[in-house]
C-alpha cells in the first residue's frame, strides 16, 4: 500500500460513512410519524396515502396521482391505464434498471429497445424513428440519474406518431427540463421513493398524470381490480400493488426535505465538477444540457479505459479506502437471458455496452462534507497520477 492511500486510509477510520453510495435520511420527524401511525391503528392504505396523493397533485400542478408498492407496479399500471397490451411496442432504453422493460412485459406488451446517446446516456431520440411500427404504442425515457432526457425531440416523434410518453423519473424528481419542470413532461410521470432515492420512504412508487381514464384504471389495478364503490367485485385481474400509511407517513416528512436534499446534491456535484475537470479526458463529469437542473440521484464519471487505467481498477482502489461506488448499471438489458433468448444479442446496442464498462457513481448524497467530498477527489488523483 502505497504512503498516501495508507494516509488515506487512516484519516478515514475516523469517518464512519464515507464508504456510503448513498445514505437515506431518516430524522425524527420521520420516526415520530411512524409511531403516529402505528398508535392510530390505521396502518394500512389510509389516510397517509391520501394526503401523500394529494401533495404529489400540489407539487406537480397534475390532476391526479396514484402511489404503489413499487416501480414495476407503477409503470406496469401507467401502460395499462394507457390501454397497452397485448401485440402493442413500447420503445424503451437498454440501459436502466429491468423495471423499465419488466413492467413492459408484464402488461403483455413487447420491449423495443432503442441505444442511447453517449453524453448523457439516455435514449436517443435520433434512433427512436427506426424502431417505430404499426403495433408502437408508447415511448418509456427514462431520465437518469437525475437529468431529464432530451424531450423536445422525443416529443415531437411521440406527436407524429401518436405516441403516449411514459417518463420513468425514478432518479430524477425536482429535475428540470429548459427550466420546465420534469413532472409536466409526457402523458404519464412515475417517481421513485425507494430507500436510496433523493427522498425517501423505504419502498415506495407515485405516478401523476392529467388523464383522468389512466388514473381510474390506476387506481382499480392496484386494488385487485374493485373500484372503491364496489368492494369484492372485480372487474378484471387486478393485483396488490398497494402500500402502507406507515410508508406513506414517512413520504409525507420527506416531502419537507426535498428542496434541502436536491440542493445538498448539487451542491456535492458541483465540487466534484471543478476539481475533477483537470482529469479530462481520463475522467469525463457528467453531461449537462444547457438549460436542464439535474438533481444528482447518481454523480456519475466516465472513465475513458485504457491499458493503464479502467474503470474496475479505480472503483477497487476507491474500495480499498472504504469509499463505495457503483455502477449502474453493469450489463445493458438486451444482454439478459430473458431478453437476449427471444429478441437480442451483443453488439446489437454498442453505446449501451460500452457505457456499461464506462461509468461509475460517485457518493453524493447529502449527509457527506465537503471534506469527505474532497477526501473522494483527492484518492482519484492519486489514482490517476499514480498511473
Ligand atoms: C430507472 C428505474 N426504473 C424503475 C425502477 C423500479 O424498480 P422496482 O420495481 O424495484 O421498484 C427503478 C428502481 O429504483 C429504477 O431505478
Amino acid at each position: 500500500m502505497s504512503f498516501f492511500k495508507k494516509l488515506l486510509s487512516l484519516f478515514i477510520k475516523k469517518q464512519s460513512y464515507y464508504h456510503l453510495i448513498s445514505k437515506p435520511i431518516i430524522g425524527k420527524e420521520e420516526i415520530d410519524a411512524v409511531v403516529r401511525v402505528l398508535r392510530s391503528w390505521t396502518v394500512a392504505q389510509w389516510p397517509e396515502v391520501g394526503q401523500l396523493e394529494k401533495s404529489f397533485c400540489e407539487l406537480t400542478g397534475r390532476k391526479y396521482a396514484v402511489a404503489m408498492n413499487s416501480g414495476t407496479a407503477v409503470i406496469h399500471a401507467a401502460l395499462y391505464g394507457l390501454w397497452i397490451g397485448q401485440w402493442d411496442e413500447v420503445i424503451c432504453p437498454p440501459f436502466t434498471f429491468v423495471a423499465t422493460a419488466n413492467a413492459v412485459l408484464m402488461a403483455w406488451a413487447t420491449p423495443v429497445f432503442c441505444d442511447i446517446n453517449q453524453d448523457d446516456y439516455m435514449i436517443n431520440p435520433k434512433m427512436i424513428e427506426a424502431k417505430i411500427t404499426e403495433k408502437t404504442k408508447a415511448i418509456i425515457a427514462v431520465s437518469l440519474y437525475g437529468q431529464v432526457f432530451r424531450y423536445d425531440e422525443i416529443k415531437k416523434i411521440a406527436d407524429t406518431y401518436n405516441l403516449k410518453i411514459i417518463e420513468d423519473a425514478a432518479q430524477s424528481i425536482w429535475a428540470t427540463y429548459k427550466w420546465i419542470p420534469s413532472w409536466w413532461l409526457g402523458d404519464v410521470w412515475t417517481f421513485s421513493l425507494y430507500a436510496t432515492k433523493n427522498i425517501h420512504c423505504a419502498e415506495w412508487w407515485i405516478l401523476v398524470t392529467d388523464d383522468e381514464e389512466c388514473y381510474e384504471k390506476a387506481k382499480m389495478i392496484r386494488h385487485h381490480w374493485q373500484s372503491e364503490k364496489t368492494r369484492y367485485e372485480y372487474h378484471d385481474l387486478g393485483y396488490n400493488y398497494r402500500l402502507t400509511d406507515i410508508h406513506a407517513a414517512i413520504a409525507n416528512q420527506q416531502m419537507k426535505k426535498l428542496d434541502w436534499v436536491c440542493k445538498k446534491r448539487q451542491e456535492n456535484a458541483n465540487l466534484y465538477n471543478s476539481w475533477l475537470a483537470d482529469l479530462y479526458p481520463i475522467i469525463q463529469t457528467p453531461y449537462l444540457h444547457e438549460g436542464n437542473m439535474h438533481v444528482y440521484h447518481q454523480y456519475v464519471i466516465k472513465i475513458l479505459s485504457q491499458d493503464w487505467y479502467s474503470r474496475d481498477w479505480l472503483m477497487q482502489y476507491l474500495k480499498d479506502l472504504n469509499i463505495w461506488c457503483g455502477v449502474y448499471y453493469p450489463k445493458p438489458l438486451h444482454l439478459h437471458p430473458h431478453f437476449s433468448r427471444i429478441w437480442y444479442s451483443k453488439w446489437d446496442f454498442p453505446v449501451s455496452e460500452q457505457a456499461s464498462q464506462e461509468v461509475l457513481s460517485l457518493p453524493v448524497h447529502p449527509l457527506l462534507s465537503s471534506d469527505d467530498i474532497f477526501f473522494i477527489i483527492s484518492a482519484i488523483k492519486s489514482y490517476v497520477n499514480k498511473h
